[in-house]
């Protein structure tokens, strides 16, 4: 089954018509929310709401564990990620959607394992590629279907947040070969890799990153709603498109 983890703008799914939710607690504590179960044109899901559904709890304060684990504790197979990001190549506009490829970890302090503990086997998880190259196919056709234009590769640069970055990061973080930048991606991807579940995602760019566009940057001011509105509505598209495969 699929499930889908939705960033910031996306804390629901106008076209999920929704069974039931569930709190879930894990051994972790507990996921940002209660897992959503529903359909969209009759195909099932399981949406979750990756900073709570009143967009609460910061990128670094996420329960990354709880949340994998109650995905797949509730038979996620799958899941695509839907990822804010700030663009960097000068190809990634605010209102770009592309499907990464690669990941750099700049984050630093955020439990990234479930394979810690006492007499648990020291375990070193394969994770060349990040992302399933059958969901990113998944998704790119998803686009195609829905006609939603996109980018078919890039290299998501996961900071730690919660404050954006400066200018001379952006630069680094371009030098090292990122191509958009946001505070999520990881360690959800590796956490979804431990445990046996496919995992890609669609990056949406929701602004410049910092020291790339004319002004400085409000990812949750008016100024932002309008792209991240027009963004989402897109991607709730690419969805109704995806389930179908
Ligand atoms: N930087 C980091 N994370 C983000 C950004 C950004 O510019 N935009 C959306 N998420």
């Amino acid at each position: 089954m699929l499930a889908i983890i939705g960033g910031t703008g996306l804390t629901q799914l106008d076209n999920l018509t929704i069974t039931h939710r569930k709190v879930v607690r894990t051994p972790y504590g507990e996921a940002s929310g209660a897992l959503t179960f529903g359909n969209i044109n009759g195909h099932e899901v399981i949406f979750l709401a990756r900073h709570g559904y009143g967009h609460t709890i910061p990128p670094h304060r996420v329960n990354y564990l709880a949340n994998i684990w109650a995905l797949r504790e509730h038979d996620a197979t799958h899941i695509v990620s839907i990822a804010s990001v700030g663009g960097i190549h000068p190809d990634l506009l605010p209102g770009t959607l592309a499907v990464p490829h690669q990941i750099i970890d700049y984050t630093h302090g955020r439990k990234n394992t479930y394979f810690d503990g006492a007499g648990l086997p020291v375990t070193h998880i394969d994770f060349t590629e990040p992302y399933s190259e059958e969901i990113r196919q998944n998704i790119m056709r998803a686009c195609e279907s829905a006609h939603e234009p996109y980018i078919n590769q890039g290299v998501y640069a996961c900071t730690q947040g919660p404050r954006l970055e400066t200018a001379a990061e952006i630069n680094r973080l371009e030098r090292d070969g990122a191509t958009m930048v946001g505070m999520t991606g990881m360690p959800e991807a590796v956490l979804a890799r431990e445990l046996g579940l496919r995992y890609a995602a669609i990056g949406v760019v929701i602004n410049h990153a910092a020291g790339r566009g004319t002004s400085k940057i409000a990812i949750h001011g008016e100024e932002i709603q309008t792209t991240l509105n027009a963004s989402m509505g897109r991607v709730r598209n690419v969805i109704a498109h995806l389930v179908a495969l």
